[in-house]
């Protein structure tokens, strides 16, 4: 191919796929309107083009046992990391704006000891200074530096020979290969392979930081993360304290991990104990309120689910879900009115997850809808009763992944009994427990129990 030769496609800003024609819906993502066009370099494309080619070599010397990792001296990083740093890893951290990713990349500096390079083109390197003071972090291992050209960075990376390089973020960095502004699809793709590349070759380990935003305005993240080893969010309500650390991928570990922290002025803090922290403010002998064993990764927490449900007297009933799906409460009502005999048409209705969490997995089902039938009929739950399970639509409740572990936590923080599904029974050892374990086949049963 001609070295001068400008080759034009089309990049997707959603999964970062790209094509050789326009495209209304993205043909491997499905997303609307998220293809845009690029001019590609076809020297700097065969040069960066793919897979990092180099990842074979990366498990060869993991065999061979030569590598270590390199600890952040942050147990819930290393854990979610899989044990630590691997040098010549590339590591994507995302999160939206202001949830605290510039501060958890440099807390890890101290604990790492090496030298490191953290490249911010978004704050000054006053500003970057005086919060690793504040921090409390050693400057001498930091090397800062405002650039925000790729081709002048790795410059930098090769005259400085740092084990760590942070790109704080991807979104403000550039390469003069692309013609396009910094942030857009064909950027960050560019700039990612760049390093990428120089991350393999040379050993040094990357933390690319990016921001995720909803609208999709600045191109996500999504596309590096086919790039990188890991990936890993940093997610939080901006209205409470607490952050989780989430992998979604590990190359070099188990995935769905995750570590809890809480921001404070010193930086995020580890939560050793995230169900103590969730159930802390847990008031007692009130209708409304259930407990369930969420599980985060491999680790399991206790999360209070709150309902409210109470007469309309004005106009539409309202309906209000914090933390769980809006549709999943609907189906709820649907279930207690015409599996139980419950008139929820005429009532208000408010859940709230405690402490601000949000969680997706379908195993709250039963304490939720438990929690709206207590609120409803003005039963309080034992406070010493959690519940566990799936509901389907004929009010049958279904087993959960992981029971043992979600039962141990229960027992773990002196619960004295659990309401689990009767399906999970069947491989579940319930002489390992101390703590009662009931299983349930229906939502009817669980009330009979209860109320
Ligand atoms: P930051 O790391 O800048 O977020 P991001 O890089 O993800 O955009 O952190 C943003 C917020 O964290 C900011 O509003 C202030 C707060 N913060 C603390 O509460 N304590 C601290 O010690 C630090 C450094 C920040
Ligand atoms: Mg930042």
């Amino acid at each position: 191919m001609a070295k001068s030769k400008v080759r034009i496609v089309f990049l997707c800003s959603s999964c970062g796929n790209e094509f050789a024609k326009w495209n209304g819906q993205c043909p491997s993502c499905s997303e609307w309107g998220t293809l845009s066009e690029y001019k590609v370099n076809t020297k700097s494309r065969t040069r960066s083009n793919g897979r990092p080619r180099s990842t074979t070599k990366m498990v060869d010397l993991l065999k061979k046992g030569k590598i270590n990792r390199n600890n952040t001296g942050i147990p819930e990083v290393d854990r979610v990391l899989g044990g630590g740093i691997l040098p010549g890893s590339m590591i994507l951290l995302g999160g939206s704006p202001g949830v605290g990713k510039s501060t958890l990349a440099l807390q890890i500096i101290p604990g790492l000891n090496s030298k490191v390079l953290y490249v911010s083109a978004e704050e000054s390197e006053d500003q970057l200074a005086l919060r690793a003071k504040r921090l409390g972090i050693d400057s001498n291992l930091i090397h800062l530096s405002t650039e925000n050209n790729a081709q002048v960075i790795l410059d930098q990376v090769a005259l400085l020979k740092p084990k760590l390089l942070i790109l704080d973020s991807i979104q403000t960095i550039y390469s003069d290969n692309i013609d396009s502004i910094p942030g857009s699809p064909g950027q960050i793709r560019e700039c990612g392979q760049q390093f990428l590349t120089m991350s393999k070759q040379n050993g040094v380990s990357v933390i690319v930081i990016g921001h995720v935003t909803k609208e999709g305005i600045i191109a996500g993240p999504k596309m590096l993360e086919h790039m990188v080893d890991t990936v890993l969010y940093l997610e939080g309500d901006p209205r409470f304290d607490h952050r989780v650390l989430r992998s979604e991928k590990n190359r070099f570990g188990t995935t769905n991990e995750v570590g809890i922290f809480q921001m404070s002025k010193q930086g995020l803090e580890e939560v050793s104990n995230p169900s103590e922290l969730f159930l802390a403010e847990r008031t007692k002998e009130v209708p409304g309120s259930a407990v369930f064993p969420a599980l985060e990764g491999t680790r399991p927490i206790l999360v209070e689910v709150q309902a409210l449900v109470s007469n309309a007297n004005f106009g539409t009933p309202q309906r209000n879900a914090n933390g769980i799906d809006y549709k999943r409460l609907s189906m709820f009502l649907a279930v207690l009115e015409k599996r139980l005999g419950m008139v929820m048409g005429t009532k208000d209705v408010f859940v709230n997850l405690v402490g601000g969490l949000r969680i997706s997995d379908p195993t709250a089902d039963l304490a939720v809808i438990t929690a709206l039938a207590s609120s409803a009929k003005d039963i309080i739950i034992p406070q010493d009763t959690v519940l566990v399970g799936e509901v389907g639509l004929v009010g049958e409740v279904r087993s959960v992944a992981k029971l043992d572990k979600r039962v141990a936590e229960t027992e773990a923080l002196g619960f004295k009994q659990i309401i689990v599904p009767q399906s999970n029974l069947k491989r579940f050892k319930k002489s390992n427990t101390k703590i009662k374990v009931i299983g349930v086949s229906s939502v009817k049963e669980v009330f009979s129990n209860l109320f």
